[in-house]
């Protein structure tokens, strides 16, 4: 009898496979290329990557946002048909905003193991994703650095945890006094101090709503109350976040800011793999690590989303479509940095919200969101 290891690869799809998450995931396939098979691959606008992709990875099935763009060697489907293929083992969650709702809302109703980046859906609707994986067995493992180490740092210990505390880099700008804000440039705001990510959650680091964001994804995700979430400023990002416990221990989790540390922990989890592609975390070298509390009113937009994320209405939703629509005008240059936070709270103030609302009422108010920035400055 011949007796042998068989490895079985897991098949598996990327939504957003040319962004900053989905290019670190494909990189980590590069990396281990026995134990993924890709199945499916998607973009929105960058057809020459995604057309590079599908001619590397060989997947079955590739989405792009415009309809007319083909690629021969695979079959066009939509999202929501990606995620809820039948043979999918992981469905990376890689896409940027609130277009990433109603693909997450699919792959959680088919029970499907969901590596999940895209924060946004977790923020408008993770009370309702959180309950439905329940039903379903779908199960949702983060990917942003926060989320993950908080992950890592509760892992058996689900019991007796008092506070989680999330870690904030405090962005591009945080230095800058509100003064100097006024005419910052895209270019600065969009250079990171410490982590290389897409556009827009470099410009929502720098005026901490990611914070926030990341804050309401802990919360639903792992069960524990906004109230017992804190966030220090940690310029090093080496100290990813850290759970206390009631009898005053603290657990953290550190190394070097690289989104392929938490990306691949989530793809080969529970197992972890060494990987000598990434950085070792010296801490000699490092010397010191600095901590200091959030300063009150220094971030608008963050106090903002924590004071509406007390509630479970619709004005999460529109806060998150308002978001998208200041920070793609800010970042095109047809408004100012501090423009975004009066157009988010005029579009908040204005908004008749919604009690428990449907997935149908979260995507109408991040749409309402959206359309009510372009409206208040008439583009
Ligand atoms: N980047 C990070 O290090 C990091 C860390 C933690 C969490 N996250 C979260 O992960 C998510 C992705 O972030 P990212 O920085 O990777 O974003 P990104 O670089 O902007 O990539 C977004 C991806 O979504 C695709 N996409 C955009 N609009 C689309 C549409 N309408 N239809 C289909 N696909 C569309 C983009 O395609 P094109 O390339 O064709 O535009 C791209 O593949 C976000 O929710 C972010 O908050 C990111």
């Amino acid at each position: 009898m011949d007796i042998g290891i068989y490895i079985v690869s897991k098949k598996i799809v990327i939504l957003g496979s040319t962004g900053s998450v989905g290019t670190q995931c494909l990189e980590i396939i590069r990396n281990f290329p026995d134990d993924f098979s890709v199945l499916g691959l998607s973009a929105g606008k960058n057809f020459k990557l995604l057309k590079e992709q599908v001619q590397e990875f060989s997947p079955k099935y590739f989405f792009i946002e415009n309809y007319d763009q083909n690629i021969e060697e695979a079959k066009k489907i939509s999202l929501e048909e990606m995620v809820t293929l039948e043979d999918v083992d992981l469905v990376v969650m890689a896409l940027s905003g609130s277009i990433g709702l109603v693909p997450v809302h699919e792959a959680v109703n088919s029970g499907k193991t969901i590596i999940l980046a895209n924060k946004e859906s977790m923020v408008m609707a993770g009370k309702m994703l959180v309950e439905k994986a329940k039903l379903t067995g779908a199960t949702i493992l983060p990917v942003d650095s926060e989320p993950s180490a908080i992950w890592q740092c509760m892992m058996g210990e689900r019991k007796n945890i008092s506070k989680l505390i999330l870690t904030a880099s405090g962005g591009s700008l945080r230095n800058y006094s509100i003064n100097e804000l006024k005419n910052i440039s895209p270019e600065l705001v969009l250079k990171h101090p410490t982590w290389n990510m897409g556009a827009k959650i470099t410009v929502d680091s720098a005026t901490l709503l990611n914070k926030a964001f990341e804050v309401i994804e802990s919360s639903n995700l792992f069960s524990v109350p906004l109230n017992n979430i804190d966030v220090l400023i940690h310029p090093e990002s080496i100290v990813h976040s850290l759970v206390e416990f009631i009898d005053g221990n603290l657990k953290a989790l550190l190394s070097i800011p690289d989104m392929r540390f938490p990306i691949q922990y989530a793809m080969f989890f529970p197992d972890r793999k060494a990987n000598v592609e990434l950085p070792e975390c010296n801490l000699a070298e490092l010397g010191s690590l600095n901590f200091s509390p959030v300063i009150p009113g220094k971030y608008p937009l963050f106090d903002m989303a924590m004071s509406i994320a007390q509630n479970n209405n619709s004005l999460m939703s529109v806060l998150v479509g308002a978001d998208e629509a200041v920070v793609d005008l800010f970042i095109n240059g047809k408004i100012k940095f501090l423009d975004m936070n009066y157009l988010i709270e005029k579009t908040i103030q204005s908004h008749q919200s919604i009690k428990n609302p449907s997935l149908e009422d979260i995507k109408n108010a991040s749409e309402w969101g959206f359309n009510n920035v372009h409206q208040l400055i008439d583009i």
